[in-house]
């Protein structure tokens, strides 16, 4: 088979996402790929057939090459960790803005560590408590931490958010993606999000289980003022001002949907 003839069969499976498919998996552009007549490595070809299988049962992309692209980093990510969003990007430049010099924030619920990891990239200052219940998540912070060399500013802590948290440390901020899906959604959930671990996503029956715990939990876990920065999903900046008595923020992501939620202060 040729690498025309593989463009084809690529183009043809994977539609939108071949350009990426071909970028990552096979270290080719697709121009000089869809015209380029010399014939593919059986090596290639085999890694292709099992990628491309995978792609049509509804594997995540991001799973299939490892990792995905997240603010200015490659994160690595896989079966049984959230694949990193473009959406979470406000979170951190957030966190970048305003974090304190030399401040240490509470990572909650992890995942990946792609948060820590683009923050302690960008603010060489600062350091990180990286906290989530899974196995898996906290591996991949681990590795995520020691690919950019963070590992040094980071602690990790494998904790259940609804236990007491009076053995944590103290922090100057929280920063925290929780899972945030509500129980309706989930019935509703695209194919390949279904992919996904159900712990990272479901947020109880209104989606908002996780924020009444952090802010409640955290109230005695500050050096000084409160100072939390959640994602949240685009229907939930009223649930959240609820919860904060109106002194809540909200800003916007760059699909103009409100999803990061500023509270700073005392309940
Ligand atoms: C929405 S994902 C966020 C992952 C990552 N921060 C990101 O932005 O890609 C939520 C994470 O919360 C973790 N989690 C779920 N329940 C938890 C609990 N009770 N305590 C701590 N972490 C939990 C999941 O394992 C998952 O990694």
């Amino acid at each position: 088979m040729t690498y025309r003839q593989l463009y084809k069969n690529i183009r043809s499976r994977l539609k939108d996402d071949a350009s990426a498919y071909c970028r990552y998996l096979l270290d080719r552009a697709l121009p000089e790929l869809s015209i380029d007549d010399n014939d593919v490595p059986e090596e290639l070809l085999e890694k292709h057939k099992a990628a491309a299988e995978k792609a049509e049962r509804g594997e995540p992309l991001q799973y299939i090459f490892g990792f995905a692209p997240f603010y200015d980093l490659l994160i690595d990510c896989g079966p049984g960790v959230l694949i990193p969003r473009f959406d979470t990007e406000v979170l951190v430049e957030e966190a970048i803005k305003t974090l304190p010099q030399n401040a240490v924030f509470a990572d909650i619920c992890c995942g990946s560590g792609c948060i820590a990891a683009a923050v302690l990239n960008s603010r060489k200052d600062t350091r990180a408590v990286c906290i989530d219940i899974s196995d898996v998540a906290i591996k991949y912070t681990k590795e995520n931490l020691k690919k950019y060399g963070l590992s040094d500013r980071a602690e990790l802590i494998k904790f259940d958010v609804f236990d007491d948290w009076d053995g944590l440390p103290k922090f100057d901020c929280i920063i925290c993606n929780p899972p945030y899906i509500t129980k309706a959604e989930m019935e509703q959930l695209p194919e390949n999000v279904k992919k996904e671990p159900v712990e990272a996503l479901y947020g109880g029956e209104d989606g908002l289980d996780f924020y009444r715990r952090v802010l409640a939990a955290s109230k005695n876990r500050f050096k000084g003022e409160p100072h939390i920065i959640f994602e949240i999903g685009y229907r939930q900046a009223n649930g959240l001002r609820a919860l904060t008595n109106n002194k809540c923020e909200i800003k916007k992501d760059l699909s103009d949907n409100d999803r990061v939620c500023i509270y700073r202060g005392v309940l």
